[in-house]
């Protein structure tokens, strides 16, 4: 049926042109229709509807023209489905990804969640989370690919989308723009009942540097559609806000998708419908046909506004093949496969970051010392510890991204497995360790054994930001108990983004491992056992303590304004994560872009590493290097490259800018090869509201993370004209 009426209304293979031809076709009725949502079903869990198919968001299909429904489903790292629970894969997390700085492991994600949203009936995905962590206790932190800088986010979400839309589905880059907070951001089903969300207040110059950069990058890859936010932006809603929607994302970014807003983000500000928005989700609040008559009637929009919306909606919907086959997949389906769950504890376990991995000395020989990871074949007796460890596993965050897995493969799990292919597998006890007794009796236990694994952990959830970056309950005296009691103790912590971690240099080795899924057990286990690298690497800079980057109550959360509405301003310009670090002068606890591998690398190059050393306005540059494997031991490590601008650039002291994930055997050595393009010698020219590339001497410098750059070079830009590049 969708083919043959495809080929009565559209020649062109083009999908704008055959969206074009298709939305010059529709009635006033059936473009309002394409507008909206129309049901509540899957976005929450109250009963089921199933004559609607029970999605997450529903929008009839326009049978006359062959039109399909959309069907859109949360969520951003998997296939969110209430009424099925267990049917489809719980991934490691967006945070987790991004931990793993490796666009491949992104796209592969992206391609089997892609394939489990189609196997289940969905044809728009409601992810990737994109932003940027400006609050290390911001409730979303786990679901974003960017973590605190979006260089992660510009390679990850690209990848990212690719592998989504591969499979003939739609992606959707969320939550656009500035959504920073969860605390106030207003109530997710019904905002009217309580006032106003936060409002956002960023220069351009920040919004464009800091955090439109992975948005830019998700409609370079051709996302087919942008979820705007719960927050206001400047005092406007972010749906309603047309500078950020039509001017930035749709003129300046050339974004020729769609905007949905976040459910029940649409305000009455924003009601007129002639601002950025396309659709509103889940339900007409505003966007009915009743509000699209008189918009008419009173000229605030035109029908051609509305045809142009429509077109908006219709051209990733035939880009993504869904007019050219019969609508697939059923929402019963069990999705989830043995290959989706060794990939997901594949991802999981190349997103495991070793912070610590101290030698210990053995009481047998005391003139041997080393690390305690790996778990080697002498240690006989394990103690495994904590609730986390296997009473109430931590592998995922809450809201809209979770996913109910079919099953949890607890730490506890994943190491008896691995524990019984050891040569002599050791003997295993396992402790809940709850509250002060808990504590004590873990530490006795700790004592009388050869290895302490400690697993503590917490998650966090939409709609709520964390109150404190420290780990809940007993948890920290936990770890510190058990590492006073047994010097060969490795603390293994679920973190859903930033975490305090007070005992950390008392314990032999530290170990984080996000929000890992459903194969949580079996990924740290690889890890521990040494079968896997941890060549995981920090998205988020690790704190010393709460708020240390001083952020102002008028930062955050914010204050009220005159009219008592919640005001958060971004005096802090593009000073967050490490970049307030370096520019203070504050040492993190552990720096971004941190994570140990069991092997040693060493960085050396040519010198200068940047060739040429001088070039022209409109010119990058190559950046290389060697990194040599002086371990025994096969490992991956992470370069990554910082570039520090002319003075008059007014940038933060180095921003990240290259990075790449090289496998390295045994004393062997990799060429790592870098570009610096002029984009990364630019700023946010808010005169003439694009890129300008910065004339003057930028410094490079390259090593193994942010506060561990070996090498380095100076580039000179030359000239004084800045050349336009975008
Ligand atoms: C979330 C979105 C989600 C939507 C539908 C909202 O509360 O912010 O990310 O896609 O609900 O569940």
């Amino acid at each position: 049926m969708y083919l043959l009426s495809l080929l009565a209304i559209a020649p062109a293979s083009d999908p704008a042109a055959r969206a074009r031809d298709l939305a010059a076709k529709l009635t006033l009725d059936e473009t309002v229709s394409l507008l909206h949502g129309h049901t509540l079903c899957g976005s929450t869990s109250l009963a089921p509807c199933n004559h609607k198919g029970n999605y997450t968001g529903f929008v009839p299909g326009i049978e006359r023209l062959g039109v399909p429904a959309l069907t859109m489903n949360d969520g951003p790292q998997g296939f969110r489905d209430a009424n099925h629970p267990g049917t489809s894969t719980c991934w490691p997390s967006g945070m987790s990804i991004a931990a793993t700085w490796d666009p491949s492991a992104a796209r592969r994600w992206g391609v089997a969640m892609g394939t489990e949203f189609r196997q289940k009936g969905a044809n728009v995905q409601l992810g990737p989370g994109l932003n940027v962590a400006r609050i290390p206790q911001e409730g979303r932190n786990f679901e974003y690919l960017s973590g605190e800088e979006a260089a992660l986010g510009v390679a990850l979400g690209p990848p990212v989308v690719e592998g989504i839309q591969s499979n003939g589905i739609i992606a959707t880059a969320k939550h656009y723009i500035l959504n920073s907070q969860e605390n106030d951001r207003g109530s997710p089903k019904f905002p009217p009942l309580f006032g106003a969300p936060v409002s956002e207040v960023a220069s351009e110059r920040t919004r464009w540097e800091v955090y439109m950069p992975p948005f830019e990058a998700a409609v370079r890859a051709g996302v087919g559609s942008v979820m705007c936010a719960y927050n206001r932006i400047n005092g406007t809603a972010a749906c309603g806000d047309d500078e950020t929607l039509t001017t930035d994302l749709k003129q300046a970014l050339n974004f020729s998708g769609w905007v949905m807003s976040d459910w029940f983000a649409t305000h009455s500000a924003a009601a007129a419908a002639v601002g950025g928005l396309d659709q509103e989700m889940p339900l007409p609040m505003h966007f009915s046909l009743p509000a699209f008559e008189l918009a008419i009637l009173e000229g605030r929009l035109s029908r051609a506004e509305m045809t142009a919306k429509a077109v908006r909606i219709l051209t990733p919907m035939f880009a993504a093949g869904l007019f050219d086959r019969a609508p697939d997949g059923n929402l019963s389906a069990n999705v989830t496969s043995m290959q989706h769950a060794a990939l997901a504890r594949s991802l999981a376990a190349n997103s495991t970051v070793l912070l610590r991995n101290a030698p210990v000395t053995a009481t047998s020989d005391p003139a041997s010392a080393a690390p305690v990871l790996p778990i080697g074949a002498a240690v006989r007796r394990i103690a495994v510890l904590g609730a986390a460890a296997d009473a109430t596993p931590v592998v995922h965050g809450r809201g809209s991204g979770a996913v109910a897995p079919p099953y949890v493969v607890t730490p506890l799990a994943g190491i008896r497995a691995r524990n019984t292919r050891q040569p002599t597998p050791a003997h295993i006890e396992y402790l809940v360790a709850d509250g002060s007794a808990g504590v004590a009796a873990a530490a006795t236990l700790a004592a009388a054994v050869d290895l302490a694994i400690v697993v503590v952990g917490d998650s966090s959830t939409e709609g709520a930001d964390r109150a404190t970056l420290a780990l809940s309950g007993t948890q920290d005296a936990l770890v510190a108990a058990v590492a006073a009691a047994q010097p060969r103790t490795v603390a293994v912590v679920a973190a859903p983004g930033p975490v305090l971690l007070p005992w950390a240099e008392q314990a032999a080795a530290v170990v984080v491992n996000w929000m890992a899924g459903q194969e949580a057990g079996h990924a740290l286990a690889d890890v521990l056992y040494g079968d896997v690298d941890p060549s995981g690497r920090l998205p988020h800079t690790l704190p010393n303590k709460d708020n240390e980057t001083r952020l102002s109550v008028a930062q955050y959360p914010g204050v009220k304004d005159a009219q008592g509405r919640l005001v958060s301003t971004y005096t802090e310009g593009n000073l967050i994560g490490y970049k307030y670090y370096d520019a203070h002068g504050v040492a993190p606890h552990f720096g971004f872009g941190f994570g140990l591998s069991f092997t040693k690398f060493g960085y050396s190059g040519r010198n200068p590493i940047v060739s040429p050393s001088a070039v022209p306005l409109g010119s990058g540059a190559d950046i290389a290097f060697a990194v040599s494997n002086l371990g025994e031991r096969d490992g991956i490590d992470v370069p990554q490259c910082y570039v520090s601008y002319p003075p008059h650039a007014a940038q933060p002291p180095k921003l990240l800018r290259a990075f790449a994930r090289v496998d390295v055997r045994a004393g062997a050595a990799a060429d790592v090869a870098l570009r610096l393009t002029p984009r990364d010698l630019a700023v946010w020219d808010t005169t003439a509201r694009t890129w300008q590339q910065v004339a003057g001497r930028f410094t490079v410098a390259c090593g193994p993370s942010s506060r561990e750059l070996p090498l380095s070079a100076t580039l000179d830009v030359g000239g004084a004209v800045p050349v336009e590049i975008l």
